[in-house]
């Protein structure tokens, strides 16, 4: 199989992350890396000894890319995702897809009929515990289901996380907090193994709990 020619653009915490586990398979190629820092693309790129760029339409335009995995902030997603399909480059790009439905809508508008693949970084059903979970109900094996109760803790980010870097925790960077941040994964998740749900309420507290301007809180 030939390894298929991917691109990073985001080269921080989720990208680098990334870029150790593609290193690792054989059924990738990891073709360049990108990130808006230059001092920061350009010693992580030499360290793994491929090209940096600044600029993701760079990436893409520099060497035959079949792929690209975007790990940038959340307002950026919408942009690169759309460059990416323009361009004939299969996509995987980190949760959340975007900050604003019309966002998300309009990416999903834009794959259809683009011939690529477009997949969001939903790990968590990888996980063997919950494929588990999701087999167990999809078989019937418990009847049907009544009530569901998902109670969600141990993804508590403690301040530093908040602190280190610019754009968590902020309307202008993140567009949220938990609620966009950690909970899509739980969401997903939720949605996956008991299907969606006919009505929604839910309270957010913002702030409660950390020094930031959005929710940390949520029901
Ligand atoms: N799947 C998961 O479990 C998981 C875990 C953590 C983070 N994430 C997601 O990964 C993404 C990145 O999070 P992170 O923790 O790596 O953030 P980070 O701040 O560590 O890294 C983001 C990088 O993107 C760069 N950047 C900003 N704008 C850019 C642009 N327009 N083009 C290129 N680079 C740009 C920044 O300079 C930074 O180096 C977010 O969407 C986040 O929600 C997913």
């Amino acid at each position: 199989m030939t390894p298929l020619r991917t691109g990073i653009v985001g080269a921080g915490v989720m990208g680098m992350a990334h870029a150790a586990a593609i290193s690792e398979l054989g059924e990738f190629e990891l073709a360049g890396l990108c990130d808006v820092d230059h001092e920061k693309v350009e010693a992580a790129a030499a360290k793994i000894g491929v090209p940096a760029f600044t600029d993701h339409t760079e990436l893409v335009r520099a060497d035959r890319l079949d792929a690209v995995l975007i790990a940038t902030p959340h307002y950026f997603h919408p942009t690169v995702v759309e460059h990416a399909f323009a361009n004939g480059v299969h996509v995987m790009c980190e949760k959340p897809i975007a900050v604003h439905v019309r966002d998300a809508q309009r990416m999903i508008d834009a794959h259809a009929g683009s011939g690529v693949q477009f997949g969001v970084m939903f790990q968590m059903r990888t996980n063997p515990l919950f494929r588990t979970v999701h087999e167990l109900v999809a078989s019937g094996a418990l009847g049907e289901l009544q009530r569901t109760s998902w109670i969600i803790t141990n993804w508590y980010r403690p301040q530093a996380y908040y602190d280190m870097g610019g754009w968590r925790g902020t309307w202008k960077g993140e567009g949220g907090g938990v609620l966009i941040n950690q909970c899509p994964h739980q969401l997903d998740l939720m949605q996956w193994i008991c299907g969606m749900p006919v009505r929604v309420r839910a309270h957010c507290r913002l702030g409660a709990r950390h020094d930031i301007e959005v929710e940390d809180d949520v029901t």
